[in-house]
């Protein structure tokens, strides 16, 4: 496949990339729907995908890093990761954005900072080299954090199905993932955007979509 990296802001006049990330049981899939009919009513093109997924080879490398069984590094559960977003962004992303799409990802690098990077300890440096290497500058126009208190998301997890290899991981690692997205929040606070979820549903969904208004305005 040709290399497409282009520097971004050559190709994205008007596409706006949008990432949503949380803990797990912060509530994703719920809001999902409400960023869906916010597209749907202004009848702007969108393209919703999600990480570690959205392409074949992403799909397939989800499957073993979700897997129970899974024996896998911390380095090598990044570069799965990486890996996963490399393809998503040649073969996804930003052909969407070079054609005018906006995209809303489920999860970007946001969720290697926190799950790998605070929950299991790699260090940030690490996880930077690799994201300016794959993504050569490009970052989201908007992060969404959706944030719950930890007895929350762990409430939601163990009330579903069979756990994956993340959802297994106890309290403590839940508590430095929610820390280590509140932080990287904190310090970037032009992109990244935390919503309490733990809250009534309309109140929720409004100050999403009084942060899609703000992204589009600002257009
Ligand atoms: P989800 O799509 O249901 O949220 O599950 C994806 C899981 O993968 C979730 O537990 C977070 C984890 N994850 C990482 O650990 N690092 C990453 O970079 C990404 C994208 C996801």
């Amino acid at each position: 496949m040709a290399n497409i990296f282009i520097p971004l802001e050559k190709h994205m006049a008007n596409a706006r990339f949008i990432t949503l990330d949380g803990i797990d049981g912060s509530g994703k899939t719920t809001q999902l729907e409400v960023i869906k009919q916010w597209f749907a009513t202004r009848n702007l093109p969108v393209l919703f995908t999600r990480e570690p997924g959205g392409t074949p080879l992403g799909e397939s490398l989800r499957k073993l890093l979700l897997a129970p069984d899974t024996e896998v590094s911390l380095r090598s559960e990044t570069l799965m990761m990486f890996a996963a977003r490399c393809q998503h962004l040649e073969q996804v992303i930003l052909p969407a954005l070079q054609s005018g799409t906006h995209v809303v990802s489920d999860r970007f690098t946001d969720a290697t900072f926190a799950y790998q990077g605070g929950g299991r300890g790699l260090p940030e440096k690490d996880i930077s080299v690799l994201e300016q290497w794959v993504q050569q500058g490009l970052q989201p126009d908007l992060t969404l954090i959706l944030d719950v208190p930890l007895e929350v998301s762990c409430e939601r997890i163990s009330g579903s199905r069979i756990k994956d290899r993340f959802e297994q991981e106890d309290t403590p690692f839940f508590r430095r993932v929610r820390n280590a997205y509140l932080q990287r929040a904190a310090s970037r606070p032009e992109r990244c955007k935390v919503v309490n979820s733990n809250r009534d549903k309309a109140l929720v969904k409004a100050d999403i979509e009084a942060h899609l208004n703000r992204l589009f305005q600002a257009a």
